[in-house]
């Protein structure tokens, strides 16, 4: 198993390019199940993530022609199998957002229930409730959520949380259906928001994308479209939280500063200058960070996908950050490692109060999922002496190249295979 040996103490300088947006890139490739026609996408990050969803589209019959520079073609005009296999959505619980597409133009689809996950339980009822609603037929059978319809019809669909995958699923879904789907307390995150965009250049009557009211007039068939995927904005936040704590100055470019207003607000507090641009962000840290606190929250609030790089940036802050992670109930999994390098964080419940201390020290410690992951990589790089973060597989789920590129701004990082 890959490691990351990081000698830390050594402030970031230079630029970066920010990769397209994993959580926009899997629901936009699962998207094109919903049309027998070319998809043409851009900008799709080079991570493990995709490669298993392309995987498991390739398995289904889908055609796929990946080139360099992040441009794929699916076209799924020959699908022989609608089936999401165990052993893929084990490895990657997004493989559910084939569900709704599969359903919607196919009438029936076999995927399997992804089972605990190291961040919550994160079940999938809230998907499953909204398709039956749109009458579709649903048992669960040996692990698999096994679903059937003539054809999907319109429903108004009230989901009793928020939820960014089930809002991606139902939206995919209702664009086939018949007749109206008004989706309520819908996501209005950037991601949904893109593959709406993607819907809507096939074909597909979409309104209110980006409020938490949806609507979507099904239409009989869909055709294929090219899309560029947008910005990661936590790939490139988790860039900016490297440089407040190591001290420097970072270039962000093919950013989408628009989308991340609670991470640069955080930032800013935290003591960082920074400039914006329609798709640049430059930003600089001189001395200590001051004390940031924040409450995990949906779209526009502070991200949870944010919480572990913004915890590790606190942690060498001057003053004590009260950190609240509302989205999930098990996403603390980096406070242990941190501690083992000095960190002072004391966990109450949902609720982490971290006291900044002068320095953290290097150690050895493991990534348990992929935000964790690069919390302990920015501590690393702020620490004191050589840390070696193990099980990185995690890492190189969501992050393109992030050694190179940390490599680029001038620090100490290698891989160990
Ligand atoms: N929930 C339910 N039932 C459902 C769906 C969700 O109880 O049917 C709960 C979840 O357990 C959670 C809350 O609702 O407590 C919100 O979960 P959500 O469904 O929004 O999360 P998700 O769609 O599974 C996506 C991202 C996550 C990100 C969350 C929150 C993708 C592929 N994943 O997950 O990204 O943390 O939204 O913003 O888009 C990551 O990239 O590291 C990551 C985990």
């Amino acid at each position: 198993m890959d490691k990351l040996r990081i000698v830390g103490g050594r402030p970031l300088q230079g630029e970066v390019r920010v990769s397209g947006a994993k959580n926009a890139a899997l629901p936009i490739l699962c998207a094109s199940l919903l049309t027998g026609d070319p998809i043409t996408l851009e900008n799709v990050p080079d991570l493990r993530d995709i490669g298993t969803t392309l995987a498991l589209l390739g398995r289904m019959g889908v055609q796929i022609d990946r080139q360099a520079g992040g441009r794929v073609t699916l076209c799924a005009a020959d699908i022989n199998r609608q089936e999401a296999p165990y052993e893929l959505v084990k490895t990657m619980r997004a493989s559910i957002l084939v569900l709704g597409p599969l359903l919607a133009r196919f009438g029936q689809a076999r995927v399997s229930l992804p089972g605990g996950c190291a961040i919550g339980q994160r079940p999938v009822d809230q998907h499953i409730k909204g398709l039956a609603a749109m009458d579709a037929e649903i048992r669960i059978e040996h692990g698999f959520v096994v679903a059937g319809a003539e054809r999907l019809r319109g429903a108004s669909i009230l989901t009793d949380m928020v939820t960014v995958t089930g809002t991606e699923n139902l939206l995919m879904a209702a664009t086939l259906a018949h007749g109206t789907t008004v989706l309520e307390n819908a996501a209005c995150e950037p991601e949904v928001v893109d593959l709406a965009n993607l819907l809507i250049a096939m074909g597909a009557d979409i309104e209110g994308h980006g409020t938490d009211r949806i609507v979507i007039q099904g239409v009989e068939r869909l055709h294929g479209a090219t899309h560029r995927i947008i910005p990661d904005r936590i790939e490139a936040g988790t860039f900016l939280c490297a440089v407040a704590a190591t001290g420097g100055e970072i270039t962000l470019q093919g950013a989408a500063p628009g989308t991340m207003g609670a991470t640069l607000d955080k930032l800013r507090e935290a003591g960082m200058k920074i400039a914006c641009g329609p798709n640049w962000i430059r930003a600089s840290m001189h001395g200590r960070p001051h004390a940031t606190g924040c409450r995990t929250s949906e779209y526009p609030g502070f991200p949870t996908d944010m919480q572990a790089q913004i915890m590790a940036l606190n942690t060498l802050a001057s003053g004590t950050a009260v950190i609240t992670e509302n989205i999930f109930e098990n996403r603390y999994m980096h406070v242990q490692e941190l501690q083992r390098m000095g960190a002072d964080i004391e966990i109450d419940g949902h609720t982490a109060v971290v006291t900044g201390v002068e320095s953290l020290s290097g150690a050895t410690v493991m990534a348990t999922d992929l935000r964790a992951s690069a919390s302990l990589v920015i501590a690393g790089l702020a620490a004191q002496g050589e840390t070696t973060v193990e099980r990185i597989y995690h890492l190189d789920r969501g992050y393109e190249r992030m050694e190179a590129k940390l490599q680029a701004l001038g620090a100490r990082i290698h891989r160990i295979q």
